[in-house]
């Protein structure tokens, strides 16, 4: 009996877990109610040190490239190119979930990020692991973006 619960409870867990794409598929927006307003975090930007990321219309191929290799070392334990969940989301459509500097402060400044964002706290409900800090360069970060657009369909 004792067993059976606790398959029971697994298998409920489960579910959980598997909930998590799905949500993130959906384009979990950052929710623009007054009271995040009232406390003065800016749920567009994030929190960090991008306000603005200037991008080409066109996609730079090799900051893609360099940006692949960064994914495949640091980040494809965790996400997957799909919309499906893997430990965090999906990155398919991460691009128009969340604006350029949001991404850059997200990956660059996830701890604060993290505890301040509602996306994001969204997110961790879901997933229920904390993404740890990747200690990326202001390069890699930006390169990641890259990629993530190249994955978004910009060519
Ligand atoms: C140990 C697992 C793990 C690793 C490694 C990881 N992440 Fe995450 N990531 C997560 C989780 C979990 C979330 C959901 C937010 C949270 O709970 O922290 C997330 C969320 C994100 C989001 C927001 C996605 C969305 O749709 O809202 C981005 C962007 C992101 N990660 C980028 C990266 C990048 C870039 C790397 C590699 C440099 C990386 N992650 C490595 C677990 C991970």
């Amino acid at each position: 009996m004792k067993k059976l619960t606790t398959l029971g409870a697994l298998t409920l867990f489960g579910l959980f877990i598997a909930s998590c794409g799905d949500d993130a598929s959906k384009g979990n927006q950052p929710a623009n109610s007054n009271n995040i307003a009232a406390s003065n975090y800016d749920t567009k930007l994030g929190q960090g040190k991008y306000k603005d990321v200037k991008l080409d219309e066109k996609l730079n191929e090799s900051m893609a490239d360099a940006g692949n290799k960064t994914f495949t070392a640091k980040c494809s334990a965790c996400h997957k190119l799909t919309e499906e969940k893997l430990v965090g989301p999906g990155w398919k459509g991460v691009t128009s979930r969340h604006l350029p500097p949001w991404i850059m402060n997200f990956i660059t400044n996830t701890d604060e990020m993290i505890n301040k964002d509602p996306a994001a706290q969204a997110q961790l409900e879901i997933c229920l692991v904390r993404m740890p800090n990747q200690s990326l360069s202001d390069d890699d970060a930006r390169a990641l973006l890259e990629f993530m657009r190249k994955n978004d369909g910009v060519k």
